[in-house]
């Protein structure tokens, strides 16, 4: 009774529109931007969008890193290339969010000044080439497994956007592994620097599916809202199952001493993240939580001016139309 107190005092929505809501998306549906929706649903999906528009965008500085010390040409285009995808990423979900009623300024100062987050892999440093390699395997490949079912979320602009995403992210897993590949098979000093950076970004990227299902807040409504389509937990084992055969391929030893392939299960059992490091990085003390954000600030102040030119221009040009008219 309480419970159902508290949900209709939190939506407060016609129950009736409510119904046909769910109706249209258990049919399938695309539910578009000017199709009335749950006040929630809208603002679940801002947030959802807004992080993952967030993470696109910050996600672009560790690997930015490293663009002026790639080894050969080629590295350095194929990077330059990935990392102007992931900015071209942000900004298809960043006009994603904004067909729900929020602005790109709005949710920029609000990435700016800590209110909104982005995923917590991005706040761990990138120390050696072989990480570049390790990036594209293993974050860009936990951000694959995350993506790949949003292409079926009922917001279709949101849909839509995952749908050009996952095609440009497939490039961006295998030029990751092919780096990699490199590295493993190279000098013996090379195969260190591939095997210390699969130590250091495997959790990190284990942590991307977010928290384990038993302490996910918002997992069961959004799942039957259909903008979250598998459990947090579920897509963790997916991942785990496919970059276990990838890192053998490469010579490489995962690193956690509890990995073991479970005949019965048809899975492999593997520890679990360090969950306390995980809300520590979240709550703003990762390693570079400090600087990503001081970068981001420093590029929004610097590209002000640019912002005030053109809407200076814009307003000019207005006024002479209407002069005109
Ligand atoms: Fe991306
Ligand atoms: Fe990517």
């Amino acid at each position: 009774m309480y419970a159902q107190m508290v949900k209709s005092e939190a939506t407060q929505e016609d129950p009736e529109k409510l119904a046909a809501f769910q109706a249209r998306i258990d049919a399938g549906e695309k539910i578009e931007p000017k199709d009335w929706m749950p006040e929630g649903y809208r603002k679940t999906l801002i947030r959802q969008i807004g992080q993952h528009a967030h993470s696109e965008i910050v996600g672009q500085l560790p690997e930015g890193n490293w663009i002026t010390r790639a080894p050969t040409l080629e590295r350095k285009a194929i990077l330059l290339a990935k990392v102007q995808d992931e900015a071209g990423h942000g900004l298809y979900l960043y006009c994603a969010a904004e067909t729900l009623g929020v602005s790109r300024d709005e949710l920029t100062e609000m990435l700016l000044d800590g209110r909104m987050k982005y995923s917590s892999i991005f706040n761990y440093p990138t120390l050696n080439w072989a990480d570049m390699g390790a990036v594209g395997w293993l974050v860009d490949g936990a951000a694959i497994m995350n993506q790949v079912p949003l292409q079926r979320t009922s917001f279709g602009p949101y849909s839509r956007a995952m749908i050009r995403v996952c095609k440009e992210e497939s490039f961006h897993q295998r030029q990751g592994y092919d780096a990699i590949r490199k590295m493993a098979e190279g000098t013996p000093a090379q195969k260190k620097m591939a095997q210390d950076a699969l130590n250091r970004m495997l959790y990190p990227s284990l942590m991307m599916f977010g928290p384990s299902d038993k302490d996910s807040v918002h997992s069961e409504q959004s799942m039957r809202w259909k903008i979250k389509m598998n459990t947090n937990d579920e897509l963790r084992q997916k991942f785990v199952d496919q970059t276990v055969p990838q890192a053998e391929f490469l010579g490489l030893t995962i690193p956690d001493p509890k990995l073991k392939w479970n005949e019965e299960r048809g899975h492999y059992d593997f520890s679990e993240p360090d969950w306390n490091e995980f809300h520590d990085v979240i709550r703003g003390n990762g390693p570079c939580n400090t600087d990503r954000l001081a970068a981001r600030n420093k590029a929004w102040e610097d590209g002000r001016w640019v912002r005030d030119a053109m809407l200076a221009h814009a307003r000019k040009k207005a006024a002479r139309k209407i002069a005109a008219e």
